[in-house]
């Protein structure tokens, strides 16, 4: 302990914060503590020193585990980005169009460039309002070629198909759902087949969040066992999110032919 400062060993989650006992949203206007098990929101939280007191809060979950709002403001965010490059490697590796069911696409940025390139799509996602995106999109071509589907990859069907396209959905598939969805995914594709996207790892910051599914490198590779793998490239780094909150990033990325 130094002067009013305690130090404590905390877990990742925990801050040490200053709260303005006269700042109009502090909630604990008498408190010079606030307990550990407090939950206070994260607009309560800054730095300025002049008349603080420092005091111990355990801030709400580090990102908020609520994305489905988030979905539409992610799509604004990401609006007119480019295909992603997992995509652009597996299409090279095919010699001619064939049928990709884009899984969880979002506003469409992957979509677009599949039909672009003439493949038929079949886009699937759990958020309507991806569809609302993708289909007022002027860059969206060939759309006879363009199948949609609002569905959760728990409950999605989808037939047989020459190439599976994941970019950034598959760890938002909670974890006692993602081996029958994986396994929806590997039975789907022929030998030759591809499944292209992102798999999290283990020290990515969400890898916390239990409606979330990552995956340890080794498991992320067992999962490829029928494959022969085009491209296992692991990302690591600290960043930020689309929405630019900070987050520690631990990615696979993932091109993988089906034997
Ligand atoms: C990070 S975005 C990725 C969108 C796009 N593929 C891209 O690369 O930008 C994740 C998408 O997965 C969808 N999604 C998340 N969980 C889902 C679930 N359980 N079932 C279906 N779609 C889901 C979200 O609605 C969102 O559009």
């Amino acid at each position: 302990m130094r002067g009013s400062q305690v130090q404590i060993l905390l877990p990742a989650w925990f801050k040490t914060i200053l709260i303005d006992r006269s700042h109009p949203l502090n909630p604990f206007p008498s408190c010079g503590f606030v307990s550990p098990q407090t939950l206070v929101p994260r607009s309560l939280c800054y730095t300025q020193v002049a008349k603080h007191i420092p005091v111990l809060v355990m801030l709400e979950q580090p990102q908020s585990q609520d994305f489905e709002h988030k979905w539409p403001k992610y799509y604004q965010a990401v609006l007119g980005r480019p295909p992603r490059p997992t995509l652009l490697a597996a299409l090279e590796r095919f010699e001619t169009p064939g049928f990709a069911v884009d899984l969880g696409c979002g506003e469409g940025r992957d979509t677009v460039e599949l039909l672009r390139r003439g493949w038929r799509v079949l886009a699937i996602d759990g958020n309507r309002e991806a569809f609302d995106r993708m289909l007022g999109r002027e860059d969206l071509q060939n759309t006879d070629n363009l199948t949609t589907k609002v569905a959760k990859f728990q409950a999605a069907t989808w037939p047989q198909t020459d190439l599976i396209n994941a970019s950034f959905t598959l760890p938002f598939c909670p974890p006692e759902y993602f081996p029958e969805l994986w396994d929806k995914i590997v039975q789907s594709l022929p030998p030759g087949g591809r499944f292209c996207g992102q798999l999290f790892g283990d020290r990515d910051d969400w890898a916390s969040i239990p409606t979330h599914t990552h995956h340890t490198q080794e498991q992320a590779e067992k999962l490829l066992e029928q494959f022969e793998i085009e491209m296992f490239r692991v990302e690591e780094e600290d960043g930020k999110t689309a929405l630019q909150s900070p987050k520690h990033w631990h990615i696979f990325h993932i091109v993988a032919r089906k034997r």
